[in-house]
C-alpha cells in the first residue's frame, strides 16, 4: 500500500486525486489531508477517507474543523509541512496553487518522498531548489498535463538529442476573441474555460495565456531546455498535451481526452500503467487536431515569461508573485482583466534580479513583488 499526502485535497486536482485513489483501494491509501479554508469540505473528506492527519492553512479553519472530527488538525505553514513529511506517506500531491508551497515541497523531498506536483508556480519560483534537492533524495513526476505529457515523450532518450520542446495550449476563452473584447472580460467569461475544469486561479492563468508563460518556466526548471528551446501552440482541442522534437526532425506527441485523471493516475502509479478512469480517446470521432501560432500582441504573457527566464534569478519569481496578486484581484472585481499581465510587468520593472537563489532570497523577494503588485493593482483601481 502506498500512502498519499493531498496538499490541496478540498480543490481540482485534489479531488481528482482522491478519485483516483479511490480507483485503486488495493494499492494507494490517503495519509494526509491539507487544505486553505474550506473546512465543510474537509469535515466530509475526513469522514470518506480517514487521513492519520489533517491541516488547515487559516487558523479560523482549524479551530473551527476540530470539534468535528477525531483526526488531529494542525494549522499553518507548519501543518503543510507535516503533512508534506508525514512518515507514513510515500507520495505527496503538491496542488495548491501558489508558490507559497514551495517550502513544504523541499521538504518532501528532503524526507525522501515521491511529489506528484500539480503546483506549477513552485518550479516556476524555486526550480533551481527542487532541482538541487532530487539530487540528493526524493523524487519528482509532473502532473500538469502538458508536463506529464513531455515526461512521458523524454524516457529513454538522451538529453542531447532534444531539439526543442512544444507546449500544446488550449488558448483559454479568448484566444480566437479580438483584443478590443478582452477590454471589457468579465470574471464570469474569463472562467468559462473551454476544454478543462480547474480551479479559480489556473483558469484565469489560462485565459491571459500567463499560465502558458508559467509553463515555459516550469518545463525550462524540470526538463533542464532553455526557455528559448519551449515553443508554444494553440491546439483547441487538447488532445495532444505537448510534443519534443528530436534532433533528427522526428517528433513524439502524447495524447489522450483531455481528463487530469491521466497525469495524476501516471504520477501516483508510475512506473506501472493499469487501467484508468478516463474515456478512451477515439480519433475518428475527434476528426480534426488544429495548431496555431499564439498572438503575441494580445497575450503579451508570453514575452513577459520569456523575459523573466532569459533574466533569471529572482525574476521568476516576481513574475509569479505578480500574477498571484493580480490574478486574486481581478477575480475579486477590483481591476479589469487586461490590467493582470499590465501589474505584472510593472512588478518586474520595479524589480533587479538577484542571482545565488536560496530559499531566504526567493521568500524575500516573493513578499517584495507581492506587496508591489498591490500597490500597482491599487493605482489601477476604477
Ligand atoms: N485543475 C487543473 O486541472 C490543473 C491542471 C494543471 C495544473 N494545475 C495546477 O494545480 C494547482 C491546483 O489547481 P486547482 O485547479 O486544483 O486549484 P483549486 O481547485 O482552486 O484548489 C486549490 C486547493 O488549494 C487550496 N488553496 C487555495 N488557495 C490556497 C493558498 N493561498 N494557500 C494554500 N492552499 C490554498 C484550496 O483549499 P480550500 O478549498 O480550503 O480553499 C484547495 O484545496 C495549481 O497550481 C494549478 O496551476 C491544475
Amino acid at each position: 500500500m502506498i500512502g498519499v499526502s493531498i496538499l490541496g485535497c478540498t480543490g481540482s486536482i485534489g479531488s481528482q486525486t482522491l478519485e483516483v485513489i479511490g480507483k485503486y483501494p488495493d494499492r494507494l491509501r490517503v495519509v494526509c489531508l491539507a487544505a486553505h479554508k474550506d473546512f465543510s469540505k474537509m469535515a466530509a473528506l475526513i469522514q470518506r477517507w480517514r487521513p492519520e492527519l489533517v491541516a488547515m492553512v487559516e487558523t479560523s479553519a482549524a479551530q473551527r474543523l476540530r470539534p468535528l472530527v477525531t483526526a488531529p488538525v494542525l494549522l499553518g505553514e507548519e501543518g503543510i509541512e507535516a503533512a508534506a513529511t508525514h512518515p507514513t506517506a510515500q507520495i505527496v500531491v503538491v496542488a495548491m496553487p501558489t508558490s507559497r508551497v514551495l517550502k513544504a515541497t523541499l521538504r518532501a523531498l528532503q524526507a525522501g518522498k515521491r511529489v506528484a506536483l500539480a503546483t506549477k508556480e513552485v518550479m516556476v519560483t524555486g526550480g533551481c531548489l527542487v532541482k538541487e534537492q532530487l539530487t540528493r533524495s526524493g523524487s519528482l513526476i509532473p502532473i500538469d498535463s502538458e508536463h506529464s505529457a513531455l515526461f512521458q515523450c523524454l524516457l529513454g532518450e538522451n538529453s542531447d538529442g532534444v531539439e526543442r520542446l512544444i507546449l500544446t495550449a488550449s488558448g483559454g476563452p479568448f484566444w480566437s476573441k479580438p483584443l478590443k473584447e478582452l477590454e471589457f472580460a468579465t470574471v464570469e467569461q474569463a472562467l468559462a474555460h473551454p476544454t478543462w475544469k480547474m480551479g479559480p486561479k489556473v483558469t484565469i492563468d489560462s485565459a491571459t495565456l500567463m499560465n502558458k508563460g508559467l509553463e515555459i518556466l516550469e518545463a525550462q526548471g524540470l526538463f533542464g531546455i532553455p526557455a528559448d528551446r519551449i515553443d508554444v501552440l494553440i491546439h483547441p482541442q487538447s488532445i495532444v498535451h505537448s510534443l519534443v522534437e528530436f534532433r533528427d526532425g522526428s517528433v513524439k506527441a502524447q495524447l489522450s481526452v483531455p481528463d487530469m485523471r491521466l497525469p495524476i493516475q501516471y504520477a501516483l502509479l508510475y512506473p506501472q500503467r493499469l487501467p484508468s478512469l478516463i474515456r478512451r480517446l477515439n480519433l475518428s470521432e475527434v476528426g480534426s487536431l488544429t495548431f496555431y501560432e499564439p498572438d503575441p500582441y494580445k497575450f503579451p504573457s508570453l514575452a513577459l515569461a520569456r523575459h523573466a527566464a532569459t533574466l533569471g534569478g529572482t525574476m521568476p519569481t516576481v513574475l509569479n508573485a505578480a500574477n498571484e496578486v493580480a490574478v486574486a484581484q481581478f477575480l475579486s472585481g477590483r481591476i479589469r482583466f487586461l490590467e493582470i499581465v499590465k501589474i505584472v510587468e510593472a512588478t518586474m520593472n520595479r524589480h533587479q534580479p538577484e542571482k545565488d537563489l536560496t530559499l531566504e532570497k526567493i521568500e524575500h523577494y516573493d513578499h517584495w513583488a507581492r506587496r508591489i503588485a498591490n500597490e500597482e493593482a491599487g493605482k489601477r483601481y476604477s
